[in-house]
């Protein structure tokens, strides 16, 4: 089948592209061509892109157009932000494919009431990012019961993996915290640090995307969770990197009010954005309906995403 990925050259598209490949689909890559893929595979040279800038294009009025010209039997979309931006899209589409799929998030469960959350579960989302995935996924639900729509919808946790940081024990993206964790020296974690975090790579990710697109008779309709097995919390999670870094962990425990003090903004601002939303979903789903394995544990998957980081950084302390 002809495949069309929007967006095919970041996190999920350096996996995905390779194994639809591999599943014997011919691939289309819609991208600005600004960003390559994190990790050279053979598939890359037999694929055909196209240069399309999706926001310059959508001011113009013609991306859903283009897309749509391209007369592919599948769609996936993995930067679709606004629910504006969905609509377009699939409006043009309807009709024209077998199978539309779109990258949503954890985060359009906003606060979590039962845990592990279920897909099922009535959203709460909260921040505009969270508000507009969680719309666009009512919209499509609702394109899909008005006139059948054939679309499914994968929310991934925190992407994760080699080439870029993961989510780290205090909830956002500063390295350093890894680095200390090595030496074996002390970091601060916010309140108790039971809030949750909950990653999974980007090879589960793209693993997902293939088995919604085999099983689309259980898939069409429906929104999964794609996450590792477990959710982290963040005092397990600090310890367990510590220990792996050979290291006793030494964590202290500050109310939020002071451990914010100490940080620079941009941590600050992720930090809580990820322990408002302690994301712990559930795979069950996505398991029984789509045979979803994540290879990884949330853990297996930082890991490996640290050794990377930590070679390319030529960073020596590891282990
Ligand atoms: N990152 C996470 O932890 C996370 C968690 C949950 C959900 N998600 C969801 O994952 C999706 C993003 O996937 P990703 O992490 O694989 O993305 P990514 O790594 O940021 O890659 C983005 C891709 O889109 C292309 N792109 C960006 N802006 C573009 C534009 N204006 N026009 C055309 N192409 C454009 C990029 O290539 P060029 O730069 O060359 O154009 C690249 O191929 C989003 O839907 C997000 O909500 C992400």
């Amino acid at each position: 089948m002809k495949v069309i990925v929007i967006g095919g050259t970041g996190h999920i598209g350096t996996y995905l592209v390779p194994k639809l490949v591999e599943a014997g689909h011919d691939v289309v890559c819609i991208s600005r061509r600004q960003a390559k893929p994190y990790i050279n595979h053979e598939t890359w040279k037999s694929i055909e892109h196209v240069t399309i800038d999706r926001t310059k294009s959508e001011e113009n009025g013609d991306f859903a157009s283009q897309i749509a010209s391209l007369n592919g039997d599948i769609i996936i979309d993995l930067i679709c932000f606004t629910p504006g931006s969905a609509q377009a899209l699939v409006e043009a589409l309807s009709d024209r494919v077998q199978h539309f799929l779109h990258c949503g998030t954890m985060w359009v469960h906003g606060h979590s009431v039962q845990v592990p959350t279920t897909e099922d579960l009535k959203r709460n989302p909260f921040g505009s990012y969270g508000i507009n995935k969680a719309n666009i996924e009512a919209y499509l639900h609702s394109f899909h019961q008005e006139c059948g729509f054939p679309v499914t919808i994968l929310h991934p946790g925190h992407i994760t993996g080699p080439g870029w940081l993961p989510i780290n024990p205090v909830g956002n993206l500063n390295p350093e915290i890894f680095i200390r964790l090595a030496q074996g020296e002390e970091i601060n974690l916010p309140n108790l640090g039971m809030e949750t975090v909950h990653h999974v790579h980007a090879d589960d990710v793209a693993q997902a995307f293939i088995k919604a697109i085999e099983n689309r008779q259980d898939s069409i309709g429906e929104s999964f969770h794609v996450v590792s097995e477990q959710a982290l919390t963040l005092r397990g999670y600090a310890a367990e990197m510590a220990r792996w870094f050979g290291q006793e962990p030494k964590l202290k425990f500050l109310p939020w009010k002071e451990w914010q003090k100490n940080v620079s903004r941009r941590d600050k601002e992720l930090t809580w954005d990820h322990i408002a939303h302690s994301p712990c979903g559930s795979i069950s789903k996505a398991r029984t309906l789509l045979n979803y394995q994540p290879k990884y544990s949330s853990l297996q998957a930082v890991q490996e995403a640290i050794v990377h980081y930590f070679e390319r950084e030529g960073i020596k302390i590891y282990r």
